[in-house]
């Protein structure tokens, strides 16, 4: 090992400081380019051992496994790091010392393995805000769905790939989608595979990230962010969270600030539908009625589209989505479909990730690497509970009592279909 410094002194840095996960992850990433697997997963056990729940780790973890399970992957056996597995571009070696992890700012979960450009999203300058990228997902990866990607077809996908007949129709592209629904239905996941689709760049922004007290900088934030988009176009500009705006919990709800913070949203969104070809803003919220008002009218994010609970189709196609690339045996979908009823996307993607970590635990225990088997997903449904609830609850008053334009009458009919209210 003395012939590879990078790995040897990171290892030395971190028998010292035992507890620094970051540091294990990029020992552990390092060990997976390496291709040794094996270590790799002990370190994997050791991580998860200390953050169970970690996604990082655990798509190591799985991408560890797979390569174990196939050997047509594994390149060598012998613990060298010369010889990185075929198709897993070693990442330019970064010097020791923890400049990375400044470089390495977090990004939503989501976000990270939905990139490519040789693995890493591109910080944009600095004083910039977050980090854009090309979408590696399309909407083929989207599981279910079918309603919304029609709208998304009707007034985005369809326009652009067609500009022609669109200019016929005297119907344009236009951004301004806000996207509606509870957690973890895939409001994220299906802007960035809007942007996969498009070949488009993808930045995502939490809005909450932007605000700051302090006068003016929370303008200067979003102008900085038009301007990247407009740079980088075509760009798909996902505003995430966008009730964070005029908020409650927001500290700077009702005040002056968060006024002018709106208006200049509102600016920034005209010029980029106006002069700016190829941004594209799609916006999410899990609580539209939230939103500020201003920013509903014609123009800005004046078409909602709700996101619903996944039907069983679309539970199938997204557990199938979230273990292809994981060794399974014996799994029947349509059973675990018709069990989860309730299960939001984000439910299902924990299911599958918690049996792959239990059939890994199980392989890290027996020294054998065995698939995942329906026993597995038995043990992760048994703790994994519907999350989306509590969102309904607040959903069922506002149909009730704060529908009276309309706005949310396609989620009172979802809702009196689904027997939610
Ligand atoms: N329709 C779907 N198809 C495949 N995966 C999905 C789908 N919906 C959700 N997921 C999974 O759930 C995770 C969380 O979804 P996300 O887009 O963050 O939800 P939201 O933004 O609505 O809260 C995604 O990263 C993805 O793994
Ligand atoms: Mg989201």
């Amino acid at each position: 090992m003395t012939d590879d410094p990078v790995l040897t002194e990171l290892l030395k840095v971190l028998e010292g400081n035992p507890e620094v996960l970051p540091l294990r992850v990029r020992v552990i990433e390092l060990l997976a380019e390496r291709a040794r697997y094996a270590d790799a997963l002990a370190q994997c056990a050791t991580a998860l051992g200390q953050d169970p729940g970690n996604e990082q780790v655990l798509a190591l973890l799985q991408q560890c496994t797979a390569a174990l399970a196939n050997p047509g992957a594994q390149t060598s056996a012998a613990p060298t790091y010369s010889a990185p597995a075929p198709q897993q571009p070693v990442a330019p070696e970064r010097p020791a010392g923890f400049d990375w992890q400044a470089a390495e700012r977090e990004v939503e979960d989501i976000v990270a393995p939905a990139f490519v450009d040789g693995g890493e999203p591109v910080a944009v300058a600095a004083g910039d805000v977050g980090r854009f990228g090309k979408s590696k997902i399309t909407l083929a990866d989207v599981g279910g769905m079918d309603d919304v990607k029609q709208q998304l077809d009707l007034s985005l996908l369809g326009p652009l790939r067609n500009p022609e007949l669109a200019r016929a129709f005297g119907t344009s592209a236009r951004g301004g989608l806000l996207l509606y629904g509870p957690p973890g239905v895939g409001k994220t996941f299906i802007a960035s595979a809007v942007a996969g689709e498009l070949g488009a760049n993808f930045y995502p922004i939490e809005i909450a990230d932007i605000l700051d007290i302090y006068t003016g900088a929370s303008e200067r934030n979003l102008h900085g962010i038009f301007e990247v988009a407009r740079r980088n176009a075509p760009c798909v500009l996902f505003l995430d969270e966008v009730d964070a705006l005029g908020h409650k919990r927001s500290q700077m709800s009702g005040s002056a600030t968060m006024r002018t913070v709106v208006n200049q949203l509102l600016t920034e969104m005209d010029s980029a539908t106006n002069d700016n070809d190829g941004v594209y803003i799609l916006g999410a919220t899990n609580h539209p009625w939230d939103i500020d008002v201003a920013l509903r009218r014609p123009g800005r994010f004046d078409r909602m589209i709700l996101v619903t609970l996944p039907d069983p189709e679309a539970r199938v196609s997204i557990l199938r989505h979230h273990l292809k690339d994981r060794p399974v045996e014996g799994i029947d979908l349509g059973a675990i479909a018709n069990r989860t009823e309730g299960f939001s996307g984000a439910d299902l993607a924990h299911i599958c990730t918690s049996a792959t970590q239990l059939a890994m635990a199980d392989a890290i225990r027996s020294g054998t690497v065995r698939p995942v088997r329906m026993a597995d997903i038995d043990q992760a449904l048994a703790q994994v509970r519907p999350s989306a609830g509590s969102w309904f609850e607040s959903a069922r008053s506002v149909v009730e009592f704060a529908n009276t334009d309309g706005a949310y009458d396609e989620l009172a009919r979802y809702m009196k279909r689904m027997k939610l209210r």
